[in-house]
């Protein structure tokens, strides 16, 4: 199995949105409700949101691809930007298809973003992860993050996220 790393283009907007929904309700139905996996989906993968983010200096989006005797098809991606703090970038998404988890996509991702994140002049990758996410927590140790503070964010609508910041010395 080869990974393959490519820019999103405005081709995959929609192909990305089905994974998200594939990989959240694999992921979040035993940790949120799915009123607020569908808030946040909305929210975060809606294809104008999409668009107008690859437009913008200073984010990014990354997308895993296997090749294999099949061809090739989209395994997971990962979005990350500048946060304006000096010095620092946010991965702020990284999801892989339950069936191709522990294969070393995700922390072919990471890699990725992390390179970028260098070669932006920052010391620090950070994240924010839902504490009862056990699956990736374990990854982002596995990868070099530490939890460094623990939060909760009011995100609309009745919902909250309770997340621990992680951050990666880069
Ligand atoms: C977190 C995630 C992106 C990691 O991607 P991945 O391709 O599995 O990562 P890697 O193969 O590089 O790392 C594997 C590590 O992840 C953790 N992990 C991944 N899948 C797991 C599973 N099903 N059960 C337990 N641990 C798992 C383990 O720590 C594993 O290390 P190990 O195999 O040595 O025990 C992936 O599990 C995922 O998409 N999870 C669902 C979405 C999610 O929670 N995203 C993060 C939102 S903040």
């Amino acid at each position: 199995m080869q990974i393959e790393i490519v820019p999103l283009t405005e081709n995959d907007i929609d192909a990305v949105a089905r994974l998200a929904r594939v990989v959240w309700q694999d992921t979040y139905t035993s940790i949120i409700t799915q009123a607020q996996i569908d808030y946040m989906l909305g929210e975060r993968y809606a294809a104008p949101r999409l668009r107008e983010e690859l437009q913008t200096p200073g984010i990014w989006w990354d997308l895993a691809r296997i090749r294999d005797g099949e061809g090739c098809r989209l395994a997971g991606f990962a979005a990350s930007y500048l946060t304006g703090v000096p010095g620092e970038m946010k991965l702020d998404k990284l999801y892989v298809h339950p069936a191709r988890q522990r294969a070393g996509i995700g922390g072919t991702l990471i890699a990725t973003v992390a390179g970028r994140a260098r070669e932006q002049g920052c010391t620090s990758l950070i994240l924010a992860v839902n504490k009862n996410n056990a699956r990736a927590i374990g990854a982002y140790r596995k990868h070099g993050f530490a939890v460094r503070e623990s939060v909760r964010v009011d995100i609309g609508q009745g919902f909250v996220m309770d997340d621990y910041i992680m951050a990666l010395s880069l």
